[in-house]
Formats: structure tokens, sequence, C-alpha cells
């Protein structure tokens, strides 16, 4: 079964980072009508809850605890890769404004945080994860990774953003109602006397400021689909108006969801590992109604279909991911 450190790389024929990188290598049609027609495939397709029985199943544990569970057992920090592609993928991130700030939510070992950072010397990356100890990892691993002056700029803290609402040092609520107000406005600083200042906040900043980019890379599979509304919306309250939200996680029908077995459904298109874990397999349509739902514009929304061969056994292996960009509005 696929390891849940993000799953998304096998090994494959083809250059890695160009594997990764958004492709076409099949039509999602053509997958699509496959895996239907496989009668093999069928309890994918069903409504959940299936037949009489799995109704009556315990609801798993909680998918955070299985993620600090998993951090734990695997503190070698070997699911750490670089995720060069994504500034292929996200080119907005290299052509950003001076003093860029970026979001990585359920940032791992720091596989994408590293990318961000490298994007640009002038880019601050704040990132959160559920996870202490994969925090701790991602610190040590950025700040030993050749190449990048990570000082000031990296900023990992604890989180669980399918419960917690994202902590007002990073856009506070004052600095979200005072957009379009004027200096005079802005004179009245009496939020600035806040407690619990992160020690990164100067003078009398009493917020960063928002965020220009969150990134959001095979993370929001990894929680629970009904929590998934409100923690988008978390998120999209940090971000700046004009603001770009970057997305890539499974996408529908990728092979790994074709593996898990009928055991291990736990909603419609919603899967578990033996590990507790979670993941989910988005459709377009998904993704849209989400993120339309916490107000974003969809500036770009598709598949990715790669084809790889795992060197070990020579098998073929279509993999699907989602690939995603929506900006909060400026008004
Ligand atoms: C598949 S990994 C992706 C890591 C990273 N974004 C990357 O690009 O490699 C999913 C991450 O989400 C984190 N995560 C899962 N549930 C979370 C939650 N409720 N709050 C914060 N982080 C969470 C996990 O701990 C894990 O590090």
């Amino acid at each position: 079964m696929e390891a849940a450190g993000g799953g998304e790389l096998e090994s494959t024929g083809k250059d890695e980072a160009e594997a990764e990188y958004h492709s076409h290598d099949f039509e999602w049609e053509d997958l699509k009508a496959e895996v239907e027609a496989n009668p093999g495939f069928s309890y994918h397709l069903s409504p959940f809850p299936g037949p009489a029985g799995t109704m009556n199943l315990p609801p798993p544990p909680p998918s955070s605890e299985a993620w600090r569970s998993f951090h734990r057992r695997h503190s070698s920090g070997k699911f750490f890769k670089e995720r060069r592609y994504l500034l292929k993928e996200f080119p907005e991130l290299l052509k950003s404004n001076d003093c860029a700030k970026a979001l990585e939510v359920g940032c791992g070992n720091g596989s994408t945080a590293v990318s961000v950072l490298r994007s640009s010397e002038s880019t601050t990356v704040f990132a959160c994860d559920c996870s202490k100890d994969t925090l701790q990892k991602a610190s040590e691993i950025i700040s030993n990774t050749k190449g990048i002056d990570v000082k000031d700029r990296f900023h990992p803290f604890l989180l669980d953003f399918s419960k917690e609402t994202f902590p007002d040092w990073l856009f506070c609520n004052v600095c979200q109602s005072s957009l379009g107000k004027t200096a005079e406005d802005l004179l009245d600083l009496s939020h600035h006397k806040r407690e619990e200042r992160p020690v990164f906040l100067r003078g009398n900043q009493c917020c960063v400021g928002g965020m220009d980019f969150i990134t959001m890379i095979f993370t929001l599979s990894a929680i629970p689909f009904d929590k998934m509304p409100t923690a988008i919306k978390h998120c999209v309250s940090v971000l700046k108006p004009g603001g770009l939200l970057l997305f890539r996680d499974y996408g529908l029908y990728d092979m790994t969801m074709l593996r898990f077995l009928p055991h291990q459904r736990v909603g419609f298109r919603e899967y578990v590992r033996s590990d507790g874990t979670f993941s989910y397999f988005f459709s377009l349509d998904t993704v849209r109604e989400l993120f339309h739902a916490a107000g974003l514009i969809e500036r770009e929304l598709e598949y990715c279909c790669v084809t790889s061969v795992n060197r070990k056994n020579g098998k073929t292996m279509q993999r699907v991911w989602v690939h995603g960009k929506f900006e909060k509005p400026i008004s």
C-alpha cells in the first residue's frame, strides 16, 4: 500500500522532476471510462455509506493523531523530497513581489517549503503542521539545505488546521477589517498591545499582514472530507486580497485510490490507510465547489495525468493529480 508521506513519488522511468510536473500522458476521461466499466472497481463508485453493516462500524480515530504517530515513526526524514517542480507549476512564486509571504499548510518535512524558500531570497515562509516532530525535522532539514539562506525566513508553527483558526499574528482581524481604511483610521493601534507576540514581529507590528501565497500540497486530502470547507475558510482568512492559493493533491481514479480495499473506505472517495491516516481523491468539480464556497476565484484547474514505470517490477502506473490555482478577490 502507498505510504502516507506524500506518496506522490514512485520510481519512474522518466526524469523525476519531469514526471511530477503537470503532464498529460493520457486522457483522464479514458481512465474514467476504463475504471467505471471494470466490475472489480465498482465498490469505489458506490454511494457511501454502502450496504447495511458498514454503518455500524466505529468512526476512525482522528486523522491528525494518526499523522502525529506517522511522523514519530518516520523521524529520519526519509519522506523529504524537494518539490522543485512546484516552481514550474506555479511560476508566480518566482515572479512574486519583494518580500512575499507564503503559508505552507501541512508542511511535513518541508518538501514544499524548501522550494518556496528557494523561489526568492526575499520570500518568507510560515509553515504549519499538526505534528511537532515533523516541524522540528523540517527546521533541521531546511537549515541544513545548501544554497538557501533561511535566516528569519522560515517560521514553523504547530496547528491542526482541520480544527483551529490561524493565529492572529498571521493576519489579525483589525488589519483585515481596516483594508481600505485611511491612514488616520490606522493610527488607532490599540490592538498592537497583543500578548504572545512571536519574536519575529518588529516594533509595533501587530501581524505580518496576510499571505501573498498559500500552498496546499498533498495536505487537504489528509483531513476528513467533512472538515474541508471550514479548514479552507480558515486558510482563506489569512490570504491577502489578490493573493493566490496554490493547490496540488490526489486526483480521482489515481492508481493509489484503486488499490484501497473495500474495508478501507470511510466515505465517498475517502479512504483510511492501515496506519490511520486519511486520503481523499478529488474530482475537479469537488475542488471547484470547495474553493468557490470559500470565496475564491478559479484561475487554473486541471488533472495532471502521468504514466510512470516502476523500475523494480516494470509495472506501469497511471497517476492522477489535481493542479489548481485560486485567487482571493480584491474587493
Ligand atoms: C502528505 S503530507 C504533505 C506534506 C507537504 N505539504 C509536502 O508538500 O510534502 C501531509 C501533511 O499534512 C499534515 N497534516 C495532516 N492533517 C493535518 C492537520 N489537521 N493540521 C495540520 N497538518 C496536518 C501531516 O502531518 C503531513 O505532514
